[in-house]
Protein backbone atom coordinates (compact mmCIF):
# COMPACT_ATOMS: atom_id res chain seq x y z
CA UNK A 1 0.00 0.00 0.00
CA UNK A 2 0.96 3.72 -0.41
CA UNK A 3 0.58 6.33 2.18
CA UNK A 4 -1.49 9.39 1.14
CA UNK A 5 -1.53 12.82 3.07
CA UNK A 6 -4.47 13.86 0.87
CA UNK A 7 -2.37 15.89 -1.56
CA UNK A 8 -0.39 13.44 -3.57
CA UNK A 9 -2.52 11.52 -6.21
CA UNK A 10 -2.91 7.73 -5.22
CA UNK A 11 -0.87 4.81 -6.79
CA UNK A 12 -3.33 2.85 -8.07
CA UNK A 13 -1.22 -0.06 -8.97
CA UNK A 14 0.22 -0.50 -5.74
CA UNK A 15 -3.53 -0.08 -4.10
CA UNK A 16 -5.04 -2.22 -6.45
CA UNK A 17 -2.43 -5.19 -5.28
CA UNK A 18 -3.79 -5.05 -1.75
CA UNK A 19 -7.28 -6.38 -3.19
CA UNK A 20 -6.76 -10.28 -3.72
CA UNK A 21 -9.97 -10.36 -5.13
CA UNK A 22 -9.59 -7.62 -8.05
CA UNK A 23 -7.44 -10.08 -9.41
CA UNK A 24 -8.93 -12.61 -11.30
CA UNK A 25 -11.13 -13.09 -14.39
CA UNK A 26 -14.57 -13.74 -14.52
CA UNK A 27 -15.82 -15.27 -18.22
CA UNK A 28 -12.60 -15.04 -19.52
CA UNK A 29 -12.30 -11.31 -18.82
CA UNK A 30 -10.35 -9.22 -16.04
CA UNK A 31 -12.98 -8.21 -13.15
CA UNK A 32 -14.17 -4.93 -13.57
CA UNK A 33 -15.98 -4.66 -9.92
CA UNK A 34 -18.49 -1.73 -9.66
CA UNK A 35 -20.81 -3.12 -6.73
CA UNK A 36 -19.07 -1.75 -4.24
CA UNK A 37 -22.35 0.11 -2.98
CA UNK A 38 -23.61 -3.02 -1.91
CA UNK A 39 -20.26 -4.71 -0.87
CA UNK A 40 -17.12 -3.17 -1.08
CA UNK A 41 -13.74 -5.25 -1.68
CA UNK A 42 -11.46 -6.46 1.02
CA UNK A 43 -7.55 -5.60 1.25
CA UNK A 44 -5.42 -8.10 2.55
CA UNK A 45 -4.35 -5.84 5.39
CA UNK A 46 -8.07 -7.05 6.82
CA UNK A 47 -8.07 -10.27 5.95
CA UNK A 48 -4.91 -10.77 7.87
CA UNK A 49 -6.02 -9.32 11.10
CA UNK A 50 -8.82 -11.67 11.20
CA UNK A 51 -6.81 -14.50 10.48
CA UNK A 52 -4.96 -13.83 13.11
CA UNK A 53 -7.30 -13.19 15.60
CA UNK A 54 -8.58 -17.00 14.83
CA UNK A 55 -5.13 -18.37 14.36
CA UNK A 56 -3.95 -17.18 17.68
CA UNK A 57 -5.83 -15.59 19.95
CA UNK A 58 -9.94 -16.50 19.34
CA UNK A 59 -11.26 -16.27 22.96
CA UNK A 60 -14.45 -14.48 23.92
CA UNK A 61 -13.93 -10.63 25.10
CA UNK A 62 -14.86 -8.71 28.32
CA UNK A 63 -15.72 -12.36 30.17
CA UNK A 64 -11.79 -13.78 30.80
CA UNK A 65 -9.05 -13.67 32.76
CA UNK A 66 -6.42 -15.76 30.72
CA UNK A 67 -4.04 -14.89 28.19
CA UNK A 68 -6.27 -15.07 24.95
CA UNK A 69 -9.31 -13.65 26.14
CA UNK A 70 -7.20 -10.26 27.52
CA UNK A 71 -5.43 -10.38 23.75
CA UNK A 72 -8.93 -10.64 21.79
CA UNK A 73 -10.18 -7.99 24.34
CA UNK A 74 -7.91 -5.92 23.53
CA UNK A 75 -7.80 -6.20 19.56
CA UNK A 76 -11.49 -5.59 19.88
CA UNK A 77 -11.50 -2.23 21.72
CA UNK A 78 -8.36 -1.28 20.35
CA UNK A 79 -10.27 -1.11 17.00
CA UNK A 80 -13.14 0.73 18.68
CA UNK A 81 -10.64 3.35 19.33
CA UNK A 82 -9.41 3.15 16.01
CA UNK A 83 -13.51 4.13 14.50
CA UNK A 84 -13.17 6.78 17.02
CA UNK A 85 -10.43 8.30 15.85
CA UNK A 86 -11.14 7.86 12.38
CA UNK A 87 -15.06 9.47 12.67
CA UNK A 88 -13.63 11.78 15.12
CA UNK A 89 -15.96 11.07 17.91
CA UNK A 90 -15.53 12.77 21.09
CA UNK A 91 -14.90 9.48 23.35
CA UNK A 92 -15.16 5.71 23.05
CA UNK A 93 -18.41 5.49 25.03
CA UNK A 94 -20.14 6.70 22.03
CA UNK A 95 -18.64 3.76 19.51
CA UNK A 96 -21.43 1.45 19.86
CA UNK A 97 -20.58 -2.55 17.23
CA UNK A 98 -23.59 -3.56 16.06
CA UNK A 99 -24.35 -5.90 12.94
CA UNK A 100 -24.25 -3.50 10.17
CA UNK A 101 -25.97 -0.15 9.36
CA UNK A 102 -29.61 -1.55 9.42
CA UNK A 103 -28.81 -3.38 12.69
CA UNK A 104 -27.66 0.58 13.93
CA UNK A 105 -30.70 1.91 12.31
CA UNK A 106 -33.23 -0.48 13.88
CA UNK A 107 -31.67 -0.12 17.31
CA UNK A 108 -31.69 4.28 17.24
CA UNK A 109 -35.70 3.90 15.57
CA UNK A 110 -36.28 1.35 18.28
CA UNK A 111 -34.56 2.91 21.49
CA UNK A 112 -35.01 7.07 20.48
CA UNK A 113 -38.29 5.92 19.70
CA UNK A 114 -39.37 4.68 22.91
CA UNK A 115 -37.27 7.84 24.58
CA UNK A 116 -38.72 10.50 22.49
CA UNK A 117 -41.84 9.83 20.30
CA UNK A 118 -45.43 9.59 21.61
CA UNK A 119 -48.59 9.29 20.00
CA UNK A 120 -49.51 12.05 17.45
CA UNK A 121 -45.76 12.99 17.01
CA UNK A 122 -43.68 12.77 13.52
CA UNK A 123 -40.30 11.54 12.58
CA UNK A 124 -39.06 12.75 9.37
CA UNK A 125 -37.02 10.69 6.68
CA UNK A 126 -36.86 11.71 2.91
CA UNK A 127 -37.84 10.23 -0.11
CA UNK A 128 -34.67 8.58 -1.12
CA UNK A 129 -34.29 6.58 1.82
CA UNK A 130 -33.29 2.70 1.52
CA UNK A 131 -35.72 0.68 2.98
CA UNK A 132 -33.39 -0.07 6.46
CA UNK A 133 -33.77 3.94 6.95
CA UNK A 134 -37.76 3.64 5.70
CA UNK A 135 -38.97 0.36 7.76
CA UNK A 136 -37.28 0.29 11.22
CA UNK A 137 -39.15 4.08 11.64
CA UNK A 138 -42.16 3.16 9.69
CA UNK A 139 -42.54 0.55 12.59
CA UNK A 140 -41.59 2.39 15.02
CA UNK A 141 -44.06 5.11 14.24
CA UNK A 142 -46.77 2.58 14.13
CA UNK A 143 -46.15 1.39 17.36
CA UNK A 144 -46.45 4.97 19.01
CA UNK A 145 -49.24 6.23 17.04
CA UNK A 146 -46.50 8.39 15.77
CA UNK A 147 -46.85 10.26 11.94
CA UNK A 148 -44.04 9.25 9.52
CA UNK A 149 -43.31 12.59 6.85
CA UNK A 150 -41.38 12.19 3.58
CA UNK A 151 -38.72 14.95 2.81
CA UNK A 152 -39.84 15.27 -1.77
CA UNK A 153 -36.80 15.32 -3.92
CA UNK A 154 -36.54 16.64 -7.36
CA UNK A 155 -36.15 14.95 -10.93
CA UNK A 156 -32.66 15.82 -10.12
CA UNK A 157 -32.79 13.50 -7.21
CA UNK A 158 -32.14 16.30 -4.64
CA UNK A 159 -34.05 16.78 -1.64
CA UNK A 160 -36.29 19.99 -1.82
CA UNK A 161 -34.92 21.99 1.79
CA UNK A 162 -37.98 24.53 1.37
CA UNK A 163 -40.21 21.06 1.87
CA UNK A 164 -38.05 20.14 4.94
CA UNK A 165 -38.50 23.35 6.20
CA UNK A 166 -41.85 23.60 6.59
CA UNK A 167 -42.52 20.38 7.41
CA UNK A 168 -40.98 21.11 10.83
CA UNK A 169 -43.08 21.90 13.74
CA UNK A 170 -43.31 21.32 17.37
CA UNK A 171 -44.71 17.47 16.89
CA UNK A 172 -41.46 16.60 15.32
CA UNK A 173 -39.04 14.28 17.32
CA UNK A 174 -36.63 12.69 15.33
CA UNK A 175 -34.95 13.10 11.69
CA UNK A 176 -33.43 10.54 9.92
CA UNK A 177 -31.64 10.61 6.00
CA UNK A 178 -29.13 8.89 4.18
CA UNK A 179 -25.84 11.23 3.80
CA UNK A 180 -25.61 9.92 0.53
CA UNK A 181 -28.35 8.08 -1.40
CA UNK A 182 -27.32 4.41 -2.45
CA UNK A 183 -29.47 5.01 -5.44
CA UNK A 184 -28.86 7.87 -6.54
CA UNK A 185 -25.57 9.11 -5.19
CA UNK A 186 -27.36 12.46 -3.85
CA UNK A 187 -25.01 14.06 -1.24
CA UNK A 188 -27.42 15.89 0.64
CA UNK A 189 -26.73 19.04 3.03
CA UNK A 190 -26.64 17.47 6.08
CA UNK A 191 -25.24 20.52 7.65
CA UNK A 192 -28.01 22.59 6.73
CA UNK A 193 -29.83 20.04 8.16
CA UNK A 194 -28.79 19.46 11.14
CA UNK A 195 -28.80 23.17 11.50
CA UNK A 196 -32.09 23.56 11.27
CA UNK A 197 -33.21 20.76 12.85
CA UNK A 198 -31.22 22.15 16.45
CA UNK A 199 -32.76 25.31 15.90
CA UNK A 200 -36.23 22.92 17.14
CA UNK A 201 -34.06 20.62 19.23
CA UNK A 202 -34.32 18.06 17.26
CA UNK A 203 -31.65 15.28 16.78
CA UNK A 204 -30.60 14.10 13.58
CA UNK A 205 -29.48 10.44 12.60
CA UNK A 206 -27.69 10.51 9.71
CA UNK A 207 -27.52 7.07 7.53
CA UNK A 208 -23.89 7.85 6.03
CA UNK A 209 -23.59 3.89 4.95
CA UNK A 210 -22.54 5.32 1.63
CA UNK A 211 -20.28 8.10 2.75
CA UNK A 212 -18.08 6.89 4.70
CA UNK A 213 -15.67 5.12 1.99
CA UNK A 214 -15.84 8.45 0.37
CA UNK A 215 -15.07 11.06 1.88
CA UNK A 216 -13.80 12.19 5.34
CA UNK A 217 -16.70 12.44 7.91
CA UNK A 218 -15.86 13.93 10.90
CA UNK A 219 -19.18 13.27 13.38
CA UNK A 220 -18.41 16.49 15.63
CA UNK A 221 -17.84 18.54 13.10
CA UNK A 222 -21.57 17.65 11.38
CA UNK A 223 -22.81 18.09 14.31
CA UNK A 224 -25.44 15.08 13.93
CA UNK A 225 -26.85 13.27 16.87
CA UNK A 226 -26.26 10.00 15.71
CA UNK A 227 -24.33 8.57 12.51
CA UNK A 228 -24.37 4.82 11.05
CA UNK A 229 -22.62 2.76 8.92
CA UNK A 230 -21.57 -1.21 7.74
CA UNK A 231 -18.00 -2.50 7.80
CA UNK A 232 -18.68 -4.34 4.26
CA UNK A 233 -19.01 -1.44 2.07
CA UNK A 234 -15.95 0.51 3.57
CA UNK A 235 -13.35 -2.26 2.74
CA UNK A 236 -14.05 -4.34 6.25
CA UNK A 237 -15.84 -7.47 6.57
CA UNK A 238 -19.52 -8.36 7.00
CA UNK A 239 -21.67 -8.81 9.65
CA UNK A 240 -20.02 -5.61 11.71
CA UNK A 241 -20.99 -1.86 11.69
CA UNK A 242 -21.22 1.67 13.71
CA UNK A 243 -23.50 3.12 15.43
CA UNK A 244 -22.72 6.60 16.54
CA UNK A 245 -24.40 8.30 19.44
CA UNK A 246 -23.91 11.63 21.39
CA UNK A 247 -23.64 10.41 24.73
CA UNK A 248 -26.49 12.66 25.96
CA UNK A 249 -29.15 10.44 24.10
CA UNK A 250 -27.65 6.88 24.98
CA UNK A 251 -27.43 7.27 28.64
CA UNK A 252 -31.27 8.09 28.29
CA UNK A 253 -32.47 5.61 25.56
CA UNK A 254 -33.52 2.38 26.83
CA UNK A 255 -31.65 -0.99 26.11
CA UNK A 256 -32.42 -2.65 22.25
CA UNK A 257 -31.59 -6.42 22.99
CA UNK A 258 -30.80 -7.52 26.41
CA UNK A 259 -28.85 -10.52 27.24
CA UNK A 260 -24.48 -10.88 28.76
CA UNK A 261 -22.27 -7.76 28.59
CA UNK A 262 -24.96 -5.40 28.31
CA UNK A 263 -25.97 -5.98 32.33
CA UNK A 264 -24.13 -4.82 35.27
CA UNK A 265 -26.13 -6.96 37.85
CA UNK A 266 -29.21 -9.32 37.43
CA UNK A 267 -31.39 -10.84 39.92
CA UNK A 268 -34.71 -12.28 39.36
CA UNK A 269 -35.98 -9.04 40.77
CA UNK A 270 -33.94 -6.25 38.83
CA UNK A 271 -31.46 -5.84 36.25
CA UNK A 272 -29.28 -2.63 36.07
CA UNK A 273 -27.47 -1.81 33.13
CA UNK A 274 -23.77 -1.34 31.94
CA UNK A 275 -22.06 1.46 31.03
CA UNK A 276 -21.63 2.94 27.47
CA UNK A 277 -21.02 1.41 24.70
CA UNK A 278 -21.77 -1.62 26.39
CA UNK A 279 -25.30 -1.37 27.30
CA UNK A 280 -26.24 -1.96 23.87
CA UNK A 281 -24.17 -4.66 22.77
CA UNK A 282 -25.84 -7.88 23.89
CA UNK A 283 -24.43 -11.35 23.57
CA UNK A 284 -21.49 -12.41 22.17
CA UNK A 285 -20.33 -10.08 19.62
CA UNK A 286 -18.25 -10.49 15.97
CA UNK A 287 -14.93 -10.14 18.01
CA UNK A 288 -13.13 -10.92 14.52
CA UNK A 289 -15.25 -8.29 11.72
CA UNK A 290 -15.06 -5.86 14.43
CA UNK A 291 -10.94 -6.46 14.65
CA UNK A 292 -10.97 -6.45 10.56
CA UNK A 293 -13.05 -3.29 11.05
CA UNK A 294 -10.53 -1.90 12.87
CA UNK A 295 -7.63 -2.58 10.52
CA UNK A 296 -10.29 -1.37 7.56
CA UNK A 297 -9.93 1.92 9.44
CA UNK A 298 -6.56 2.21 9.80
CA UNK A 299 -6.01 1.37 5.63
CA UNK A 300 -8.17 4.01 4.97
CA UNK A 301 -6.30 6.60 7.03
CA UNK A 302 -3.41 5.39 5.25
CA UNK A 303 -4.00 5.90 2.48
CA UNK A 304 -6.21 9.13 2.73
CA UNK A 305 -9.80 10.32 2.73
CA UNK A 306 -9.11 13.55 0.92
CA UNK A 307 -6.59 12.02 -1.25
CA UNK A 308 -10.02 9.20 -2.34
CA UNK A 309 -12.35 12.03 -2.09
CA UNK A 310 -10.80 13.95 -4.63
CA UNK A 311 -9.80 11.05 -6.77
CA UNK A 312 -13.28 9.40 -6.59
CA UNK A 313 -14.54 13.11 -7.70
CA UNK A 314 -12.72 13.35 -10.80
CA UNK A 315 -13.37 9.41 -11.62
CA UNK A 316 -17.14 10.22 -11.27
CA UNK A 317 -17.39 12.57 -13.50
CA UNK A 318 -15.86 11.04 -16.26
CA UNK A 319 -18.10 8.17 -15.47
CA UNK A 320 -21.23 10.58 -15.57
CA UNK A 321 -19.78 12.11 -19.05
CA UNK A 322 -18.77 8.85 -20.67
CA UNK A 323 -22.01 6.76 -19.45
CA UNK A 324 -24.18 9.59 -19.81
CA UNK A 325 -23.31 10.66 -23.59
CA UNK A 326 -24.02 6.66 -24.54
CA UNK A 327 -27.17 6.97 -26.95
CA UNK A 328 -30.73 5.60 -25.15
CA UNK A 329 -29.34 5.72 -21.82
CA UNK A 330 -30.75 8.24 -19.38
CA UNK A 331 -29.04 9.03 -16.34
CA UNK A 332 -31.38 8.51 -13.05
CA UNK A 333 -29.91 10.95 -10.40
CA UNK A 334 -27.91 13.85 -11.91
CA UNK A 335 -27.50 15.86 -8.67
CA UNK A 336 -24.78 18.42 -8.45
CA UNK A 337 -22.90 17.26 -5.58
CA UNK A 338 -22.93 13.33 -5.64
CA UNK A 339 -20.44 10.63 -4.58
CA UNK A 340 -19.66 6.86 -5.96
CA UNK A 341 -22.75 5.90 -7.79
CA UNK A 342 -24.22 6.27 -11.21
CA UNK A 343 -27.92 4.66 -11.67
CA UNK A 344 -29.04 4.05 -15.28
CA UNK A 345 -31.64 2.52 -17.22
CA UNK A 346 -31.95 1.96 -21.22
CA UNK A 347 -35.21 2.09 -22.93
CA UNK A 348 -36.47 -1.17 -23.64
CA UNK A 349 -33.64 -3.44 -21.62
CA UNK A 350 -34.18 -4.45 -18.46
CA UNK A 351 -31.62 -3.93 -15.95
CA UNK A 352 -31.57 -7.49 -14.25
CA UNK A 353 -31.01 -8.68 -18.57
CA UNK A 354 -28.20 -5.49 -18.29
CA UNK A 355 -26.47 -7.00 -15.29
CA UNK A 356 -26.42 -10.27 -16.97
CA UNK A 357 -24.83 -9.08 -19.98
CA UNK A 358 -22.17 -6.94 -18.30
CA UNK A 359 -21.45 -9.67 -16.41
CA UNK A 360 -20.39 -12.09 -19.30
CA UNK A 361 -18.02 -9.20 -20.12
CA UNK A 362 -16.66 -9.27 -16.81
CA UNK A 363 -18.37 -6.44 -15.49
CA UNK A 364 -20.03 -6.32 -11.66
CA UNK A 365 -23.01 -4.12 -11.44
CA UNK A 366 -26.18 -4.21 -9.39
CA UNK A 367 -29.54 -4.06 -11.39
CA UNK A 368 -32.36 -3.84 -8.93
CA UNK A 369 -34.61 -1.05 -7.05
CA UNK A 370 -31.49 -1.14 -4.95
CA UNK A 371 -33.31 -1.47 -1.45
CA UNK A 372 -34.53 2.01 -2.49
CA UNK A 373 -38.52 1.27 -3.98
CA UNK A 374 -39.57 4.38 -3.37
CA UNK A 375 -36.40 5.91 -5.18
CA UNK A 376 -37.82 3.81 -8.59
CA UNK A 377 -41.59 5.26 -7.80
CA UNK A 378 -40.36 8.54 -8.16
CA UNK A 379 -38.75 8.24 -11.22
CA UNK A 380 -41.51 5.65 -12.25
CA UNK A 381 -38.95 2.81 -13.17
CA UNK A 382 -38.94 -0.36 -11.84
CA UNK A 383 -35.20 -0.63 -11.48
CA UNK A 384 -32.14 0.56 -12.45
CA UNK A 385 -28.52 -0.95 -13.63
CA UNK A 386 -26.38 0.79 -10.90
CA UNK A 387 -22.15 1.48 -11.58
CA UNK A 388 -20.73 2.52 -7.86
CA UNK A 389 -17.15 2.94 -7.71
CA UNK A 390 -14.50 2.89 -4.99
CA UNK A 391 -11.22 4.36 -4.81
CA UNK A 392 -9.33 1.00 -6.51
CA UNK A 393 -11.27 1.21 -9.73
CA UNK A 394 -9.64 2.98 -12.98
CA UNK A 395 -11.15 5.34 -15.77
CA UNK A 396 -9.93 2.06 -17.83
CA UNK A 397 -12.41 0.71 -15.64
CA UNK A 398 -15.35 2.95 -16.78
CA UNK A 399 -14.00 2.62 -20.32
CA UNK A 400 -14.51 -1.20 -20.11
CA UNK A 401 -18.24 -0.35 -18.70
CA UNK A 402 -18.70 1.93 -21.83
CA UNK A 403 -17.52 -0.34 -24.14
CA UNK A 404 -20.06 -3.22 -22.25
CA UNK A 405 -22.88 -1.19 -22.64
CA UNK A 406 -22.21 -1.53 -25.99
CA UNK A 407 -22.19 -4.72 -26.28
CA UNK A 408 -25.69 -5.07 -24.34
CA UNK A 409 -27.52 -2.47 -27.05
CA UNK A 410 -25.92 -4.23 -29.93
CA UNK A 411 -27.67 -7.98 -28.72
CA UNK A 412 -31.06 -5.80 -28.31
CA UNK A 413 -30.87 -4.42 -31.13
CA UNK A 414 -31.56 -7.34 -33.30
N1 LIG B 1 -27.78 -1.19 0.53
C1 LIG B 1 -26.96 -1.98 -0.35
C2 LIG B 1 -26.97 -1.48 -1.75
O1 LIG B 1 -27.20 -0.32 -1.96
C3 LIG B 1 -27.19 -3.43 -0.24
O2 LIG B 1 -26.73 -2.25 -2.68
Amino acid sequence: MIVGNGTEKLDLVALRRDFPALDQEVAGKPLVYLDNAATAQTPRQVIDAMERFYREDCANVHRGVHELSQRATEAYEAARCQVQEFIGASEVGEIIYTRGATDSLNLVAHSLGELKVDSGDEVVISAMEHHSNIVPWQLMCERRGAKLRVIPINDSGELLLDEFDRMLNDRTRIISVAHVSNALGTINPVREIIARAHELDIPVVLDGAQAIPHMHVNVQDLNCDFYVFSGHKMFGPTGIGILYGKRTFLEQMPPYQSGGDMIESVTFEKTTFNDLPYKFEAGTPNIAAAIGLGAAVEYLSKVGMDCIESYERELLDYATKAIGSIDDVKLIGVAREKAGVISFVIEGIHPHDIGTILDREGVAVRGGHHCAQPVMDYFKVSATTRASFAFYNTRQEVDELVFAIGKVKELFSD
